[in-house]
């Protein structure tokens, strides 16, 4: 989508459609008059309050959330009137769900479309009301279409924002919250890009290739991806054991941004992420309606790395750092076989009761390296089980970890972005049922339950140096979240990108 600023506009008629998205008032009952919803239009034009009354099913038409009419206007152009619901009550999740919304009726039917930014600006912020403008149509005009011989493009090319008042934008420019939602939406759909793609596409190594590529595009990054010798040399045992059952080499990432001021208080990030671009189940092999769509099963990776990518495309003032563990988790005569003990990176022995409990394996090699960069936090993403969809429900990113303050900041970026997350708890009960008789740690817990903490508390048991660590499980909230109008019906949602985001661009 081609997007365009046109600020103390006084033609907004210039496209086939114009969109406006008002609030809704509600008068109290008072006497014989009944309560009463109607639609705020104070800001718009005498010839636009005109055109609305004649039009009969206005009367019907409230303001209230979700409710949507189009008439033309005398210019011949199109006016879709968007309802936001009150303006007490609504959020900014509200603009992003319903330009999504505004976006499916008017892709195939109009080429370009003048948004009037006046009227909808919440929280007396343009640049954040903007931005869920932007976030809304362009995370609803996503598709993978990657694989389609026959593709089929959307009419709707084209977005002016248009405001007639001089409203001045606070801390930034509107170009630069433009810029800012456009950075943020490029990275999202490079996200469901790479969690879309199939398996025998995006196996490790061109996974890797491809990241790598990537991020070699972005300000201020330097990159390094380790190869299976160098990850031996790294004794990696966890993450080389899941891998010996694969046809390709494990990769692991190495990225780092640094922001242009590096003082010695500069804060450092690692973002580690969990890419199995396929998960099998290994020789505890997963029963075939379990195995289809594991190929999402990097889903964690790609998240962190959409972070990363959309903070340094923003200019972050924190040093970050993306290690992400990629392998398939697939058979052969080389496989692990359950009953196996390896050693990991930082000297544990592992007992490996359950090849399909590989997240973690590959996670805790990736979490000891991260450690050992010294950094201020740790934060991980993985869709690591189904236990999480079990505990929170397909909608919602669990959160856990071994520092209140990191948690409490997570569960903040995600109520901002108003994205779902809550935290699970690690209790000691749990870290006790991962010992195993005949090595340090046993890779699944003894009984089925709270097989999400479990999981955490395997991950906690990498962590070393006092590091203040977050884990993040995406296993329900990576995929599938069609209820979300500005998430696919199908495939990858992107979700949790703005969380992080938005936790990497409050530090400083
Ligand atoms: N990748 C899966 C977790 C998963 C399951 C993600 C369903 C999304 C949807 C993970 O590797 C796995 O298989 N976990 C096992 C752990 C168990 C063996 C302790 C699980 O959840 O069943
Ligand atoms: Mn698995
Ligand atoms: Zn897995």
């Amino acid at each position: 989508m081609k997007y365009s600023l046109q600020l103390n506009a006084n033609e907004l008629e210039q496209t086939q459609l114009v969109v406006s998205a008002v609030y809704c008032k509600t008068t109290a009952a008072r006497g014989k008059a009944k309560e009463k919803k109607e639609p705020v239009l104070t800001h718009w034009s005498k010839e636009w309050k005109d055109a609305f009354d004649a039009f009969k099913a206005s009367e019907e038409f409230t303001g209230e959330t979700g409710s949507q009419l189009t008439m033309t206007l005398p210019s011949g152009s199109a006016l879709m009137v968007v309802g936001l619901g009150e303006k007490s009550s609504a959020t900014f999740e509200t603009i992003r769900r319903q330009f999504a919304e505004v976006y499916k009726s008017a892709a195939s039917r109009y080429k370009d479309m003048t948004v009037d930014m006046d009227g909808l600006i919440l929280k007396n912020n343009p640049e954040v009301s903007l931005q869920a403008v932007v976030e809304g149509i362009e995370l609803a005009a996503y598709r993978f279409d990657t694989h389609l011989s026959q593709k089929t493009t959307d009419k709707l090319n084209k977005v002016i924002l248009a405001s007639a008042k001089t409203t001045k934008a606070k801390g930034k420019t509107w170009q630069e919250a433009l810029n800012s939602a456009l950075s943020i939406t490029e990275s999202i759909t490079i996200t469901r890009n790479f969690i879309n793609e199939a398996p025998n596409v995006l196996h490790s190594e061109n996974y890797a290739k491809l990241l790598e590529k990537d991020a070699k595009s972005l300000p201020r990054v330097k990159t390094k991806v380790l190869n299976k010798a160098e990850i031996k040399k790294e004794k990696m045992g966890l993450l080389l054991s899941v891998n010996n059952g694969s046809a390709y080499e494990p990769r692991v990432t190495h990225f780092t941004y640094t922001p242009k001021k590096m003082t010695s208080k500069t804060k450092h990030i690692v973002l580690v992420g969990k890419g199995i671009t396929f998960d099998t189940g290994g020789y505890s092999l997963k029963p075939s309606a379990s195995m289809m769509n594991m190929k999402f099963d990097m889903g964690g990776s790609a998240t962190m790395y959409g972070a990363f990518r959309a903070a340094a495309l923003l200019g972050a003032d924190v040093k970050i750092t993306c290690i992400l563990g990629i392998t398939d988790n697939a058979i052969n005569s080389l496989a692990t076989m359950p009953d196996s003990v390896v050693k990991a990176r930082n000297g544990k022995t592992v007992e490996i009761l359950n090849t399909d409990a590989e997240g973690r394996l590959v996670l805790a090699d990736c979490l000891d390296y991260a450690c050992d960069l010294k950094p201020d936090a740790i934060i991980d993403a993985a869709t690591l089980t189904g236990a999480c969809l079990v505990a929170v429900g397909h909608e919602v990113c669990a959160v856990m970890g071994n520092e209140k303050k990191l948690i409490d900041s997570l569960l903040k970026s995600a109520e901002a972005t108003e994205e779902r997350m809550w935290q699970l708890p690690i209790f000691d009960e749990y870290r006790e049922d991962i010992k195993s008789p005949m090595a340090d740690l046993k890779n699944i817990g003894s009984k089925p339950y709270a097989g999400s903490s479990k999981a955490g508390a395997f991950l906690e048991a990498f962590i070393k140096n006092d590091v203040n660590w977050a884990h993040l499980d995406i296993a329900g909230i990576a995929t599938g979240q069609g209820h979300i109008p500005y998430c696919p019906a199908k495939g990858a949602s992107g979700l949790i990108v703005r969380s992080v985001t938005d936790y990497l661009m409050g530090l400083k």
